[in-house]
């Protein structure tokens, strides 16, 4: 296409100068994948969040359709679009959070690791971008088997020199979103009332929602822990079955990737107490990523927090879910030492 890039909340005759001097304060977040299932949705979930000033839409295709519609909603954000790979670097630069949702998504019958193939090579062009253009950036690695992307990250930006393990973040937010409204569903709860610690990674048995350490302090049977499990495990599958060969999960997605954006953001500007769970470089145990909770604040995840007490069910849950995740690690790590 001729098209290489607009500029939304602009137009021939605008007054730029007036309006990038009038801009409110704010950070400068691109989104890799824009026009994607969840791009779209989180693109305009990202324009209508006020700590935006400015948002950068890549894609290799259909970016100018979805920045020209995102670029009239009337929020502060100024939006531009970019399209194909000889863009990557423009819209990265001068970034301080990248959200990554580019890749190919599940059909029914597939397991996430059956889209390593496509996926690793996207991850790892994406992120040699980043390590040239916004090496600094916070980046939010949204791209499926994150269990492996998020190594892939790591090894594509220790190649470049350029790795700060505080900033690579994997997003599981979707699981705790997941946990949150199921738990609330079986307690007769608000799901806004509601905090369910997801560990591991996400993938199957190594998303592990420690349904022990719930808030509000709440109790259940055997038979619901076991319900809750497997329905937060499997909770991809559920929405990949229920779209039926059109997709994964988008909509809801969309939603937990800004909620995790704007606690990321939130924690940028120096908000006090901001935790989320994510995928991380990790200690908590032998495995080199796992994901807990950490606290979010100016230079990212700043601070990794233990799992806290499991239960014996929890504690036989993190053994399975150890086990594949080293697999999939390895597999990310190998990827990009071949
Ligand atoms: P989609 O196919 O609708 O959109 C993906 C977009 O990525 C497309 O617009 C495509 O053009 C773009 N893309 C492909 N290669 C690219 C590149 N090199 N650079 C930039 N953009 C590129 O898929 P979707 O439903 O939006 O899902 C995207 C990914 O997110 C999938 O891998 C999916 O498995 C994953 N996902 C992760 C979670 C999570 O919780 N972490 C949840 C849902 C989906
Ligand atoms: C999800 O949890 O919804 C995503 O990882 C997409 C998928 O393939 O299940």
């Amino acid at each position: 296409p001729n098209f290489q890039m607009i500029e939304g909340n602009s137009s021939n005759i605008g007054r730029m100068d007036c309006r990038a001097k009038g801009a409110a304060p704010g950070f400068k977040v691109a989104i890799i994948g824009a026009a994607g299932g969840i791009g779209q949705p989180l693109s305009m979930l990202m324009k209508m969040n006020p700590l935006v000033s400015v948002l950068h839409l890549y894609d290799v295709v259909n970016t100018p359709g979805v920045t020209a519609d995102i670029s009239h909603m009337d929020t502060g954000a100024v939006v531009r679009g970019f399209v194909g790979k000889d863009k990557l670097d423009e819209a990265l630069t001068g970034m301080d959070l990248v959200i990554v949702p580019a890749g190919v998504p599940r059909k029914p019958g597939m397991t996430r690791d059956d889209l390593f193939n496509i996926n690793a090579g996207i991850v790892k062009t994406i992120c040699e971008g980043i390590a040239r253009s916004c090496p600094r950036a916070i980046v939010n690695l949204i791209s499926n088997p994150v269990n492996s992307t998020v190594p892939i990250a790591a090894e594509v930006f220790k190649k470049a020199g350029t790795y700060d393990p505080k900033l690579l973040l994997g997003v599981t937010m979707l699981d705790v979103v997941r946990a949150n409204t199921f738990v609330a569903e079986v307690l007769g709860l608000d799901p806004r009332e509601v905090d369910v610690p997801v560990v591991g990674g996400h993938a199957g048995v190594t998303i592990l929602p420690l349904l022990s350490q719930v808030k509000p302090p709440c109790s259940f049977t055997p038979e619901e822990i076991n319900h809750l499990t497997d329905r937060i495990q499997n909770g991809g599958t559920e929405v990949v079955e229920a779209k039926a060969g059109a997709g994964s999960a988008t909509l809801s997605m969309a939603y937990a990737a800004v909620k995790f954006a704007d606690a990321c953001l939130r924690g940028l500007r120096g908000d006090a107490g901001v935790i989320e769970c994510s995928f991380v470089q990790s200690q908590v145990t032998e495995l080199p990523f796992f994901a807990t909770k950490v606290r979010l604040g100016r230079s990212g995840a700043e601070e990794i927090f233990p799992l806290g007490p499991l239960n014996e069910y929890e504690r036989a849950g993190l053994e399975k879910a150890k086990t594949e995740l080293a697999t999939s690690i390895d597999k990310g790590v190998s990827f990009t030492r071949k």
